[in-house]
């Protein structure tokens, strides 16, 4: 039903068309967990490299799994605990080139080596953060960053 094409040959334009797909995905949809699932296999299918996307909710000041791609994770995760919980308590994003050096890393996947984190921020309430996980040691770029910090932006109105 959806065929998003997206075969940018820069990162720019890959961000640029990736947000222009979510946004058209999540367009006129209000219910979180049907927007969430289609972004997560959105991100899983376009941006190369990953191992895992998906989101962690704050339910009731906690991480709890959401809707994703890829091997089973973690299902509860303590805000300050791991990337996805520094990432929550701090409500800044955590670029990590190996996780094996991250401090109180939970290794759900142990082929995972890099991860981003991006928090998703409401009227200043964290409701959830977006997880990308690598195999590659160091997949994640400050452009991937800023596109990911776009993709939070939008998903902020739509989960
Ligand atoms: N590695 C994460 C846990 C979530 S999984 O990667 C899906 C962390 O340390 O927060």
């Amino acid at each position: 039903m959806y065929d998003f094409k997206i075969a940018a040959a820069d990162k720019a334009t890959l961000y640029a068309d990736l947000a222009s797909a979510l946004e058209a995905l999540v367009a006129g949809e209000p219910d979180p967990i049907a927007n969430m699932a289609n972004a997560a296999a959105l991100i899983f299918e376009t941006l190369p490299g990953l191992n895992w996307a998906g989101f962690y909710r704050n339910v009731g000041g906690e991480l709890v799994l959401g809707p994703f791609q890829g091997r089973a994770a973690c299902i509860r995760i303590p805000f300050g605990k791991g990337v996805c919980g520094a990432a929550a308590a701090t409500l800044e994003v955590q670029r990590v080139d190996d996780v094996n050096t991250f401090p109180g890393h939970i290794a759900c996947d142990s082929a995972s080596n890099s991860e981003l984190v991006v928090p998703i921020v409401r009227e200043g309430k964290l409701i959830a953060v977006l997880d990308l996980d690598s195999p590659s040691v160091a997949r994640f770029d400050a452009e991937d960053e800023a596109g990911c910090v776009k993709l939070g932006q939008i998903l902020a109105l739509a989960i």
